[in-house]
């Protein structure tokens, strides 16, 4: 069986090639794993998740998680969040993220360099990043 580490590092042309991989991931992902995404605004995060979510055949929308700061798709196995507007820890605490991290789910995080301390051990890391054309993307080690 394919290693979710053996897909990168690798270069995605077109946002639908990023829905492509997204799926390709999710195929790999058991549940309880971690995906901690990291790259800049734009870099296409939210593709990616967009793609793990359609292996899981949710076919609703897939956003950035902002002011409730997590999302979770009815039906699949799959949480998402985004660090981006998480000012403190704190705030994700209050609302029970060690809860969350308890779950039977996959979780997907953006933005997950900014509290990596959030982040438990064995977690697998993205870098994405903007090339001219299209986005390389890299597992990373952190
Ligand atoms: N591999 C890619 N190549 C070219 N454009 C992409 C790629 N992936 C995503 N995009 C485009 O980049 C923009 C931002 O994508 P999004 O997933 O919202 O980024 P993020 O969540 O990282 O801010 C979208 O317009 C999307 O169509
Ligand atoms: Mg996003």
């Amino acid at each position: 069986m394919e290693n979710i580490k053996d897909l990168f590092p690798c270069h995605i042309d077109s946002p639908e090639a990023m829905l492509s991989l997204g799926a390709r991931i999710g195929a790999l992902l058991k549940k309880g794993d971690i995906l901690a995404l990291i790259g800049d605004l734009g870099a296409g995060k939210t593709h990616l998740t967009q793609g793990v979510a359609k292996h899981f055949s949710y076919t609703g929308a897939v956003t950035s998680p902002t002011f409730n700061l997590i999302h979770e798709y009815s039906d699949t196995p799959l949480i998402h969040t985004d660090f981006y507007r998480l000012d403190k820890p704190e705030e994700l605490l209050q609302i029970g993220w060690e809860d969350y991290l308890e779950r039977e789910a996959i979780l997907i995080i953006e933005w997950a360099d900014r509290f990596p301390e959030l982040i438990p051990p064995g977690s697998h890391w993205i870098k994405i990043q903007h090339q001219d054309t299209g986005r390389s993307l890299q597992y990373a080690h952190h």
